[in-house]
């Protein structure tokens, strides 16, 4: 089956919050796609809609066995029925696990820079965010191990938020990368929440590993949340889960997820879920052929018409992180300018922390036309942004 990705679809006056833009702004920040999700997911949730009762709502077997199924088939790895738990989404787990796992006061560590709602979480939960910040050499993103050891070595630092594939430098950890930082977290008795939101956002012919699978140190010792929302782009109906191989620390997540009132599906969070998971996969990997070109797109027109600017080469995701320490080493000031200027509304770097003051994050998920507009805009956001640089030096 064809499927579509390039009708324009309007989705102003719709509540979006990415849309909720003013009229000549082009929002291409936050990690939502300007896609329908997919027939067999809409089928699924029109078959409900027109049952047109909308009660509590049970976890059943099906749900279960579609994630299982799903990560078996794509990723590999067979996660058992009892390590799966039901939560209303992956921050809501995130916050979960954070105060169930560490006390107010305590570090939580991450590679940075990562996606800025790890910040606010481990701040609103009144814990300190310490970051490991990954070593970069202008193209690509590495893991510095002396760094990590050694912040994994503070007594006061018991969690670690691993994101994987990495939101937002798109880097797909390999295997042995996994290995290692699950050595290190055992060693320092640090547990791992793997937060594993965009792996199936992978370019085509590219996997991801999930963390919990690359050994018993690792998934003993890990928390992985998982969802269907970024890759189906139904993240406003509120369904993920949780992958907790080791009993005591279910147990643990278990409760504060009850506590935290994230444990009860909506009428719709299974029905998507299941769907997505047992009916998807052709869907996504349209999607992903579609996604991969837009990435193309973007990187060629950047680099014959801003060369000054970079895309960071990465593998997952459908967000690309763009190096403007050429432009400037105040990437925030740059698309202030950029988004009054062209309208165009980017996601800042430095809301990631490390070196993301001379990033921005900007979202491919659109159709190919409106990924054009949004190039010609950056392009000429620079263009002006440099003219007026150069008139005040
Ligand atoms: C890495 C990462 N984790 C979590 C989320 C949000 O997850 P949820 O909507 O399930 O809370 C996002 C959204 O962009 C994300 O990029």
């Amino acid at each position: 089956m064809k499927y579509d990705f390039e009708t324009m679809i309007d989705r102003r006056g719709t509540n979006s919050l990415k849309w909720n833009v003013g009229e000549n702004e082009l929002p291409m920040w936050v990690a939502d796609m300007d896609f329908q999700t997919a027939p067999e997911i809409i089928e699924a949730l029109r078959e409900k809609v027109c049952h047109g009762i909308f009660g509590y709502t049970i976890i059943p077997n099906a749900w279960h066995e579609a994630i299982m199924g799903w990560w078996r088939t794509r990723h590999n790895f067979e996660i058992k029925k009892e390590w799966l738990r039901f939560c209303t989404g992956v921050i809501p787990a995130i916050d979960c696990a954070i105060r169930a796992l560490t006390n107010p006061g305590e570090k939580i560590l991450m590679l940075t820079p990562i996606y800025n709602h790890f910040f606010i979480s481990i701040e609103e939960n009144e814990r300190e965010a310490v970051e490991c910040q990954l070593e970069y050499d202008g193209s690509k993103y590495w893991i510095n191990y002396v760094d990590l050891e050694a912040k994994l070595a503070d007594p006061k630092t018991p969690l670690m938020i691993l994101s994987n594939p990495h939101n937002p430098t798109g880097n797909i950890w390999d295997k042995e990368t996994l290995a290692r930082i699950g050595e290190l977290c055992r060693k320092h008795q640090v547990t791992v929440i793997a937060d594993e939101i965009h792996c199936d956002l992978t370019d085509p012919g590219y996997a991801y590993t999930p963390f919990a699978s690359v050994s018993e140190t690792c998934a003993h010792n890990s928390i992985t949340c998982i969802a269907p929302t970024k890759a189906f782009n139904i993240a406003g109906l509120q369904t993920a889960a949780v992958v907790v191989p080791a009993e005591g620390l279910r147990e643990k997540v278990q409760k504060a997820l009850e506590m935290g009132d994230s444990a009860e599906p909506s009428a719709f969070a299974i029905d998507a879920a299941v769907a997505a998971f047992t009916k998807g996969a052709p869907w996504l990997d349209a999607l992903r052929a579609h996604i991969f070109q837009n990435k193309q797109l973007a990187g060629r027109f950047i680099a014959e018409n801003i060369p000054e600017v970079s895309v960071v080469s990465s593998h997952a995701t459908y967000l690309i992180w763009l190096d403007f320490s050429e432009i400037t080493d105040d990437s925030t000031k740059l698309c202030q300018r950029i988004r009054e200027e062209t309208g165009l509304y980017m996601n800042i770097g430095e809301i990631y922390g490390g070196n993301g003051g001379q990033f921005a994050r900007l979202n491919v998920a659109c159709q190919s036309e409106r990924l054009k507009d949004g190039l010609a805009r950056l392009a000429k956001g620079i263009q002006l942004y440099k003219g007026q640089k150069g008139e005040r030096e």
